[in-house]
Protein backbone atom coordinates (compact mmCIF):
# COMPACT_ATOMS: atom_id res chain seq x y z
CA UNK A 1 0.00 0.00 0.00
CA UNK A 2 2.84 2.61 -0.52
CA UNK A 3 2.62 5.66 -2.17
CA UNK A 4 4.76 4.71 -4.96
CA UNK A 5 2.31 1.85 -6.13
CA UNK A 6 -0.19 1.97 -8.77
CA UNK A 7 -3.54 1.10 -7.55
CA UNK A 8 -7.12 1.83 -9.17
CA UNK A 9 -9.17 4.24 -8.13
CA UNK A 10 -11.75 4.15 -10.56
CA UNK A 11 -13.49 2.53 -13.27
CA UNK A 12 -13.19 3.92 -17.10
CA UNK A 13 -16.88 3.72 -17.01
CA UNK A 14 -16.43 6.54 -14.40
CA UNK A 15 -15.34 8.94 -16.98
CA UNK A 16 -18.08 9.58 -19.54
CA UNK A 17 -17.30 12.93 -21.10
CA UNK A 18 -17.63 16.07 -19.38
CA UNK A 19 -17.64 14.55 -16.18
CA UNK A 20 -15.99 14.64 -12.86
CA UNK A 21 -15.13 11.99 -11.09
CA UNK A 22 -14.68 11.60 -6.92
CA UNK A 23 -11.58 9.44 -6.05
CA UNK A 24 -9.62 8.76 -2.66
CA UNK A 25 -6.50 6.82 -2.01
CA UNK A 26 -4.40 6.54 0.66
CA UNK A 27 -6.21 9.34 2.01
CA UNK A 28 -5.88 11.58 -0.44
CA UNK A 29 -8.73 12.65 -2.34
CA UNK A 30 -8.48 13.27 -6.16
CA UNK A 31 -10.41 14.78 -9.00
CA UNK A 32 -10.42 12.66 -11.79
CA UNK A 33 -11.53 13.56 -15.18
CA UNK A 34 -11.33 13.32 -19.02
CA UNK A 35 -10.52 16.05 -21.34
CA UNK A 36 -12.37 15.75 -24.85
CA UNK A 37 -9.11 14.52 -26.55
CA UNK A 38 -8.92 11.47 -24.38
CA UNK A 39 -6.26 12.64 -21.39
CA UNK A 40 -7.00 11.80 -18.20
CA UNK A 41 -5.97 14.13 -14.88
CA UNK A 42 -5.78 12.90 -11.70
CA UNK A 43 -5.73 16.20 -9.32
CA UNK A 44 -6.02 16.96 -6.04
CA UNK A 45 -9.16 17.68 -5.29
CA UNK A 46 -8.71 20.99 -4.20
CA UNK A 47 -9.08 24.29 -5.54
CA UNK A 48 -6.32 26.86 -5.03
CA UNK A 49 -8.47 29.44 -4.42
CA UNK A 50 -10.25 28.86 -1.33
CA UNK A 51 -9.70 25.20 -1.25
CA UNK A 52 -13.22 24.01 -2.74
CA UNK A 53 -13.16 20.67 -3.91
CA UNK A 54 -12.49 20.65 -7.76
CA UNK A 55 -14.73 17.31 -8.33
CA UNK A 56 -17.88 19.57 -8.03
CA UNK A 57 -17.12 22.10 -10.51
CA UNK A 58 -17.26 21.63 -14.62
CA UNK A 59 -15.59 19.53 -16.82
CA UNK A 60 -15.78 22.00 -19.71
CA UNK A 61 -13.70 19.56 -22.26
CA UNK A 62 -10.12 21.03 -22.38
CA UNK A 63 -10.43 23.10 -18.89
CA UNK A 64 -11.49 22.36 -15.26
CA UNK A 65 -13.30 24.42 -14.25
CA UNK A 66 -13.88 25.35 -10.29
CA UNK A 67 -18.31 25.50 -9.26
CA UNK A 68 -17.62 28.68 -6.71
CA UNK A 69 -15.54 31.41 -8.44
CA UNK A 70 -14.40 30.14 -11.62
CA UNK A 71 -10.99 29.90 -11.80
CA UNK A 72 -10.25 27.69 -14.59
CA UNK A 73 -7.12 24.82 -14.70
CA UNK A 74 -5.91 23.55 -17.97
CA UNK A 75 -5.75 19.99 -18.61
CA UNK A 76 -2.61 18.16 -18.57
CA UNK A 77 -0.59 20.59 -16.27
CA UNK A 78 -3.32 21.50 -14.27
CA UNK A 79 -2.05 25.52 -14.51
CA UNK A 80 -4.54 27.95 -13.88
CA UNK A 81 -5.43 29.83 -17.24
CA UNK A 82 -8.20 32.10 -16.21
CA UNK A 83 -8.69 34.38 -12.46
CA UNK A 84 -12.21 36.14 -13.12
CA UNK A 85 -11.48 38.84 -10.72
CA UNK A 86 -8.57 39.40 -13.14
CA UNK A 87 -9.82 39.25 -16.52
CA UNK A 88 -6.99 41.97 -18.00
CA UNK A 89 -4.06 40.34 -16.11
CA UNK A 90 -1.80 37.75 -17.80
CA UNK A 91 -2.91 34.01 -17.30
CA UNK A 92 -1.83 33.04 -13.75
CA UNK A 93 0.16 29.99 -15.10
CA UNK A 94 2.92 29.61 -12.61
CA UNK A 95 0.02 28.75 -10.50
CA UNK A 96 -0.87 24.99 -10.88
CA UNK A 97 -2.36 22.35 -8.84
CA UNK A 98 -0.95 18.52 -7.74
CA UNK A 99 -1.38 16.32 -10.29
CA UNK A 100 -0.30 12.64 -10.42
CA UNK A 101 0.43 9.86 -12.72
CA UNK A 102 -2.47 7.97 -14.32
CA UNK A 103 -2.52 4.94 -16.62
CA UNK A 104 -5.82 3.42 -17.92
CA UNK A 105 -5.35 0.08 -18.37
CA UNK A 106 -7.81 -3.13 -18.05
CA UNK A 107 -11.22 -0.68 -17.88
CA UNK A 108 -9.91 0.42 -15.15
CA UNK A 109 -7.59 4.26 -13.90
CA UNK A 110 -4.74 3.79 -12.19
CA UNK A 111 -2.61 6.24 -9.96
CA UNK A 112 -0.06 6.41 -7.32
CA UNK A 113 0.08 8.99 -4.80
CA UNK A 114 3.86 9.73 -5.87
CA UNK A 115 5.83 9.02 -9.66
CA UNK A 116 6.13 5.25 -9.71
CA UNK A 117 9.56 4.29 -10.87
CA UNK A 118 8.00 0.85 -12.89
CA UNK A 119 5.28 1.02 -15.36
CA UNK A 120 2.25 -1.15 -14.24
CA UNK A 121 3.17 -4.59 -14.28
CA UNK A 122 -0.10 -6.67 -15.60
CA UNK A 123 -0.64 -9.43 -17.67
CA UNK A 124 -3.92 -9.41 -18.32
CA UNK A 125 -5.48 -9.42 -22.10
CA UNK A 126 -7.11 -5.68 -23.25
CA UNK A 127 -10.87 -6.12 -22.68
CA UNK A 128 -11.61 -8.03 -19.26
CA UNK A 129 -14.72 -8.11 -17.73
CA UNK A 130 -14.92 -5.22 -15.26
CA UNK A 131 -16.90 -5.86 -12.44
CA UNK A 132 -18.95 -3.70 -10.35
CA UNK A 133 -16.89 -1.80 -7.44
CA UNK A 134 -17.62 -2.71 -4.17
CA UNK A 135 -16.73 0.37 -1.38
CA UNK A 136 -16.07 -1.77 2.08
CA UNK A 137 -15.88 0.24 5.79
CA UNK A 138 -12.72 -2.06 6.46
CA UNK A 139 -9.34 -1.64 6.03
CA UNK A 140 -7.45 -3.62 3.24
CA UNK A 141 -6.03 -5.96 5.58
CA UNK A 142 -8.68 -7.32 6.54
CA UNK A 143 -10.29 -7.52 2.75
CA UNK A 144 -7.25 -8.90 1.59
CA UNK A 145 -7.49 -13.20 3.26
CA UNK A 146 -11.11 -12.68 2.58
CA UNK A 147 -10.53 -11.91 -1.53
CA UNK A 148 -7.73 -14.88 -1.35
CA UNK A 149 -10.34 -17.21 -0.35
CA UNK A 150 -12.88 -16.02 -2.50
CA UNK A 151 -14.74 -18.49 -4.23
CA UNK A 152 -16.38 -17.57 -7.70
CA UNK A 153 -19.93 -17.84 -7.59
CA UNK A 154 -21.00 -20.66 -10.20
CA UNK A 155 -17.43 -22.45 -10.37
CA UNK A 156 -17.02 -19.53 -13.40
CA UNK A 157 -13.78 -18.08 -13.74
CA UNK A 158 -12.10 -16.36 -10.70
CA UNK A 159 -11.38 -12.29 -11.03
CA UNK A 160 -8.21 -11.18 -10.54
CA UNK A 161 -9.00 -8.61 -7.48
CA UNK A 162 -7.31 -5.16 -7.03
CA UNK A 163 -7.61 -3.63 -3.72
CA UNK A 164 -7.89 0.15 -3.47
CA UNK A 165 -6.99 1.58 -0.23
CA UNK A 166 -9.09 5.02 0.11
CA UNK A 167 -7.66 5.57 3.37
CA UNK A 168 -6.80 3.47 6.96
CA UNK A 169 -10.04 2.78 7.64
CA UNK A 170 -11.80 1.70 4.26
CA UNK A 171 -11.04 0.11 0.79
CA UNK A 172 -12.47 -0.82 -2.25
CA UNK A 173 -12.76 -4.49 -4.20
CA UNK A 174 -12.24 -3.48 -8.30
CA UNK A 175 -12.05 -6.85 -9.96
CA UNK A 176 -11.88 -7.97 -13.11
CA UNK A 177 -12.65 -11.59 -15.14
CA UNK A 178 -9.51 -11.98 -17.53
CA UNK A 179 -11.38 -14.28 -19.96
CA UNK A 180 -15.39 -13.80 -19.67
CA UNK A 181 -17.50 -16.57 -21.09
CA UNK A 182 -18.88 -15.42 -24.61
CA UNK A 183 -22.10 -15.22 -23.38
CA UNK A 184 -24.05 -14.35 -20.00
CA UNK A 185 -21.87 -11.66 -18.92
CA UNK A 186 -24.82 -9.73 -17.19
CA UNK A 187 -25.40 -12.91 -14.82
CA UNK A 188 -22.16 -13.39 -14.52
CA UNK A 189 -21.67 -9.94 -12.68
CA UNK A 190 -24.75 -10.22 -10.53
CA UNK A 191 -23.58 -13.33 -9.17
CA UNK A 192 -19.93 -11.77 -8.25
CA UNK A 193 -22.02 -8.83 -7.21
CA UNK A 194 -23.84 -10.51 -4.60
CA UNK A 195 -20.96 -12.72 -3.90
CA UNK A 196 -18.50 -9.94 -3.43
CA UNK A 197 -21.59 -8.39 -1.00
CA UNK A 198 -21.40 -11.02 1.43
CA UNK A 199 -17.83 -10.73 1.56
CA UNK A 200 -18.18 -7.25 2.59
CA UNK A 201 -20.69 -7.59 5.41
CA UNK A 202 -18.25 -9.74 6.03
CA UNK A 203 -15.66 -7.30 6.28
CA UNK A 204 -17.62 -5.18 8.54
CA UNK A 205 -18.75 -7.45 11.11
CA UNK A 206 -22.27 -7.12 9.91
CA UNK A 207 -24.95 -9.44 10.58
CA UNK A 208 -25.79 -11.75 7.67
CA UNK A 209 -28.89 -11.08 6.18
S1 LIG B 1 -12.60 28.33 -4.51
FE1 LIG B 1 -12.27 27.79 -6.56
S2 LIG B 1 -12.41 29.65 -7.62
FE2 LIG B 1 -12.69 30.22 -5.54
Amino acid sequence: MSAHAWHPIAAARDLPPRHVFHAKLLGQELAVWRADDGFINVWENRCLHRGVRLSIGLNEGQELKCQYHGWRYASRTAGCTYIPAHPEGAPARRIANRIFPVIERHGLIWSALETSPDDLQTSLPPDPLVLREIAIDAPAAIVEPLLAAYDPPGHGPRPIFFIQPTDSESCVIRGVVPEPPPTGALALLRLHDAALCALRDVAEQRPAA
